[in-house]
C-alpha cells in the first residue's frame, strides 16, 4: 500500500509521528492511522492510496 501523505482536509503535508506511529496533519491537528484511515478530525476522509507497482526492486507510482 502506498499513501499521498497529503491531508485530505485542505491539502497540507502531512508528517509521520515517530512516537505514536501515525500521520500527523501539521495545519489543523487531524492524525492518521499508518493505514490512512483518519484517527481524529477535523479531516473526514482518509489518506489517498496511490496506485503502484514493483518494477526492478523499485516502487513505482501510476
Ligand atoms: S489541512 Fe490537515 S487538518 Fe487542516
Amino acid at each position: 500500500m502506498v499513501l499521498q501523505n497529503v491531508c485530505t482536509r485542505m491539502g497540507c503535508q502531512t508528517g509521520w509521528n515517530d512516537s505514536l506511529g501515525t500521520w500527523d496533519c501539521p495545519c489543523h491537528g487531524s492524525r492518521y492511522h499508518p493505514d490512512g484511515t483518519v484517527l481524529m478530525g477535523p479531516a473526514a476522509e482518509p489518506l489517498p492510496r496511490l496506485e503502484h507497482r514493483l518494477e526492478n526492486g523499485e516502487i513505482m507510482i501510476g
